[in-house]
Order: C-alpha cells, then sequence, then structure tokens
C-alpha cells in the first residue's frame, strides 16, 4: 500500500502552500475559539500531567474555520506527532488497520471528513478507539476466528462539516465535542495582523480592518483575500494595503461590502425573485441556482444564517426582510405586515 497517499506525518510535507506557513503552531497564536481552548488546555495540561494519552476529540464546523490548524496544535501542545489523513481516502478496513498499527504510542491521528468514512472502516475503529485494540478476522466460513490485537495509546481527533451525519455510535465514542464558531472582524483583524507579517506587506489598520469585515468569519477566506488585496496593492497602488486599496481590490473580486460573493447573492435572489422570499426546499433551491445542496448547505448557508439573511423553516429556507434590504429589492406585503405586528408587540411589551 502506498502509505503516502493515505497521510502524511507532517504537514510541512501536505503542500507546499502557504496555508502551512499561515498555520498559528501553537495554542497562543490560535485566535478566538476561546471556549474550546479553555477546555482544551485544561484536558492537555491533565493529560501531560498523568502522562496520559487525550481522550479523542470530534471537531465540527463549516469549512476553513480552523479545525485542521488545531488538531495540529492540540498534538504539538502534547507533544506528539500527528498522522494526518481523510475519510474518502480510507477506502478499505486493511487500510485504517494498517494506519492504525503504524502509530506510536502517545500519536495523534487526525481524521479529516470523518463523515465519509465507510461502514465497514467505522466498525474497525469503534474498538481501536473504545478498548486500544483492532479485531482481525483470520480465514473464512466456518473456521473463522477473529483475533485481537493491542493498539499502542493513540488520539483521534475527528473533523467533519456535518456533525449530523456521523453515526451515533462513532459520534457518542468521542471523549469531546467541540464546535468552531464563526469569527467577529475584530478575532479576524488579529489573524489577519499576523499573515500580512509573515507573507511580508505592508497594511494600515483601516486596510486590514476592511478585509475582515467581508470575509465570511473565515479565516481561510480572509488570508485568501488578503494575498490577492497584496497583488492588487502592488500592481495599482504602491503596495501598502490601505482602506481603499482594499476595496478596490475586494470590489475586483466581485465581494460586496458584507463579504457576499456571486453565489450568495444568486442564492438569495432566486429565493426572492422565483419563490417570493420562500420558504424553499433545499433540494428545489439547489436544482433553481445550478449549485450544488450539499454546497449550499456547508459552505453558503452558515454564513447567511449567521447575517440573518435567511432562516429556516420546517417548510424551507426563507429570505429575511433584512436580505431584501441588503439586495435593495422591495419587501413582499406579507413581510412588511409581519413587522408591523412584530413593532406593535414590542411597543406593547414596554408599556
Ligand atoms: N484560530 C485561528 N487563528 C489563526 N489562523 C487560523 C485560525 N483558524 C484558521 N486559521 C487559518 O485559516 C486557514 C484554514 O484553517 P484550517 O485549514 O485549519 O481550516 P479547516 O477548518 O480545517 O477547514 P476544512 O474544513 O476546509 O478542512 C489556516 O491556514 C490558518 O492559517
Ligand atoms: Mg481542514
Amino acid at each position: 500500500m502506498d502509505n503516502d497517499r493515505i497521510l502524511t506525518s507532517d504537514i510541512h510535507q501536505e503542500d507546499g502552500d502557504i496555508e502551512t506557513s499561515l498555520r498559528p503552531k501553537v495554542l497562543r497564536d490560535y485566535v478566538g475559539q476561546s471556549t474550546i481552548k479553555d477546555s482544551l488546555s485544561i484536558y492537555i495540561r491533565a493529560a501531560l500531567e498523568r502522562r496520559d494519552a487525550l481522550d479523542h476529540i470530534l471537531l465540527y464546523g463549516p469549512p476553513g474555520l480552523g479545525k485542521t490548524t488545531l488538531a495540529c496544535i492540540v498534538a504539538a501542545e502534547m507533544g506528539q506527532n500527528v498522522r494526518i489523513t481523510s475519510g474518502p481516502a480510507i477506502d478499505r478496513p486493511g487500510d485504517l488497520a494498517s494506519i492504525l498499527t503504524n502509530l506510536n504510542a502517545g500519536d495523534v491521528l487526525f481524521i479529516d471528513e470523518i463523515h465519509r468514512l465507510s461502514r465497514a472502516v467505522e466498525e474497525v475503529l469503534y474498538p481501536a478507539m473504545e478498548d486500544g485494540a483492532l479485531d482481525i478476522m483470520i480465514g473464512k466460513g466456518p473456521t473463522a476466528r477473529s483475533l485481537r490485537l493491542d493498539l499502542p495509546k493513540f488520539t483521534l481527533i475527528g473533523a467533519t462539516t456535518r456533525a449530523g451525519q456521523l453515526s451515533a455510535p462513532l459520534r457518542d465514542r468521542f471523549g469531546m465535542m467541540f464546535r468552531l464558531q464563526m469569527y467577529t472582524p475584530e478575532e479576524l483583524a488579529r489573524i489577519l495582523h499576523r499573515s500580512a507579517g509573515i507573507i511580508g506587506t505592508p497594511f494600515d489598520e483601516e486596510g486590514i480592518a476592511e478585509i475582515a469585515k467581508r470575509s465570511r468569519g473565515t479565516p481561510r477566506i480572509a488570508n485568501r483575500m488578503l494575498k490577492r488585496v497584496r497583488d492588487y496593492a502592488q500592481v495599482r497602488a504602491d503596495g501598502c494595503i490601505t482602506r481603499t486599496v482594499a476595496h478596490e481590490g475586494l470590489d475586483m473580486l466581485d465581494v460586496d461590502e458584507l463579504g457576499l460573493d456571486q453565489v450568495d447573492r444568486n442564492v438569495l435572489l432566486t429565493m426572492m425573485d422565483k419563490f417570493a422570499g420562500g420558504p424553499v426546499g433545499l433540494d428545489t433551491l439547489a436544482a433553481s441556482t445550478g449549485e450544488d445542496a450539499i454546497t449550499i448547505e456547508d459552505v453558503y448557508e452558515p454564513y447567511l444564517l449567521q447575517l440573518g439573511f435567511i432562516k429556516r423553516t420546517p417548510r424551507g429556507r426563507m429570505a429575511t426582510q433584512l436580505a431584501y434590504l441588503h439586495l435593495k429589492r422591495t419587501p413582499p406585503a406579507h413581510m412588511n405586515q409581519e413587522i408591523m405586528l412584530e413593532q406593535m408587540r414590542m411597543i406593547d411589551e414596554n408599556t
């Protein structure tokens, strides 16, 4: 088996990409997510004092919020190596068995997109997580017997964008579960400060704030925009990222003041123009926008929900008054009525 295809023991081998160099390496440099950081630092310290491996951890949340980064930091803080692989890369139970038996005591095994593990592979994982053992079947038919192999103590860190798709038995075997939150503009500005320093591009506070405001609460997007704005600054200005430069550079990427791109606008406008604001089901919305339903749900919707531009109802998604205002459309009459009723209720409550 070609081990390199499935896992890389060292994140520096993963890609020559700049994303790796922008990844913070210690918990102290990991911006935001303070509840998660507080809990983790206690558990890490306790495990270190007991000279024990850390319990298994599940990280979930939208893409680009720092799950992989956090997993590598946990391993580093434990003083252990991390092995990186992903759900779709582990085809057969034998692949996972070989990864597990090659672990050293204390290692962190990171499985990205863990919701995509097949049932058969998951079944190898259960005893490994619970009893630190591997059950191997020897032979076939009536003479088959199973052999139990002890594994070195390891910590599994699973990451997923869809915790809901994880099977219950797998979910139950994690000792800790953390949901990553979207970042505030201030937190994103701190991340961008650090990144701008690493790539060595001059900036002022307002320039950074402008990028932060438009990066949809997501560090990966913030870093990506930073690089594009740097290019723009270099070619069209004197190289420094100022507010104007950031503004112009991001306009060129077709990202508006709130960070919405063409797809976001297309999704919202489709809801408004074709479905009178909704409710409209996810699959119908996907078909009418030409986007993939999973992409809408995992990538676009979290930010639109966060902005309060859409809401989920039992009958489907609805565009809100705020979304109409932002896209400069007139909300349907029933929406104005709802707002008036809401305002009257508030007046009632206050008197
Ligand atoms: N808390 C943070 N502080 C500083 N930088 C961060 C933080 N979180 C993420 N980043 C930056 O964002 C980039 C993306 O993070 P990462 O690859 O860990 O996201 P992810 O959640 O694993 O995404 P995916 O679900 O797509 O795998 C990293 O290169 C890192 O530089
Ligand atoms: Mg990742």
